[in-house]
């Protein structure tokens, strides 16, 4: 596996292996687990070159203390993308991507930015939008692969290469759990033993909530939800909701042409976990 830290280094090398070779790309803030290697799997079976971008964002976290806390852990994750067999690794510090205006873009992404996380995560999808608008001019991927457990950021960045009619696919892949089903992310390291214990629930109650969907109204899951949250000292619920999977908006009326997905966010202790399903 290749490694570069700079923009100049990464394209000298991809012009020069180029030549009508299809490039996948899965951007990452690092601290690496299955789901990722996941992502990098697909991209490798549908393109010759993989990239895989190691960046911890600092314009998307909305919590400056998240920021720090970040996992930072690139010997490991290196070691993984190797044995993974990753093509290419491009870390690039703040300055190499932002150069010195470590600020966001204001994107519109049709309002998809104003639902769920946007309500309690101010700018997060203008830093993200940001990011990878840049990290796609650099590396000028075919195809680019994200996981599906951050749904919306997902949509959103669909939406806005759409927008800007960025020459890439962005393909979602999905979620990737763990035997207990909780959904793998990199903040899960960040648990207590007793969280990590208490954070199955989260999935367990998402998949009971799929099966009430079919025969009860929306309402009745959401109180219910609420109650089965209340019964768990550990689990604090942020918000749980069921959306049109395109527009994310909350629904109103079951309709059957709609393809809906359950959304949650809940504090385990300090940190938050999201995860979805299809309903
Ligand atoms: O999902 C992530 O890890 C990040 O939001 C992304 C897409 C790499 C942008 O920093």
């Amino acid at each position: 596996m290749k490694i570069f830290y700079t923009k100049a280094a990464l394209n000298t090398y991809l012009d020069a292996q180029k030549k009508n070779k299809e490039i996948g790309f899965v951007p990452t803030m690092g601290a690496l687990h299955e789901g990722h290697l996941s992502l990098l799997k697909k991209c490798k079976e549908e393109n010759e070159i993989s990239v895989v971008s190691i960046f911890v964002n600092p314009t998307q976290f909305d919590n400056p203390e998240d920021l720090v806390k970040y996992p930072k852990t690139f010997r490991e994750d290196t070691r993984l993308l190797e044995s993974a067999q990753c093509d290419i690794l491009f870390a690039p510090d703040v300055k190499e991507v932002y150069d010195k205006k470590v600020t966001a873009t204001s994107f519109y992404f049709d309002g998809l930015e104003h639902e769920m996380e946007g309500k309690f995560r101010a700018g997060h999808f203008n830093g993200v939008g940001t990011v990878v608008k840049r990290l796609f001019e650099i590396v000028a991927p075919n195809k680019a692969y994200f996981g599906e457990k951050d749904f919306q950021q997902l949509q959103i960045i669909k939406k806005m290469t759409e927008k800007q009619q960025l020459p890439v696919k962005v393909k979602g892949c999905e979620i990737y759990r763990e035997k207990n089903g909780l959904a793998m992310s990199s903040r899960n390291s960040r648990l207590t033993q007793e969280h990590k214990n208490a954070a199955p629930f989260i999935f367990k109650t998402l998949q009971k909530a799929k099966i009430k969907f079919g025969v009860e109204d929306p309402s009745t899951i959401i109180k219910w939800v609420e109650k089965e949250f209340e019964k768990q000292p550990l689990l604090t619920l942020e918000y749980f909701s069921i959306a049109d999977e395109k527009t994310l908006k909350k629904i109103e009326k079951k309709d059957k042409k709609t393809q809906y997905r359950a959304f949650i966010a809940v504090f385990a202790g300090e940190i938050r976990l999201i995860d979805n399903i299809q309903i």
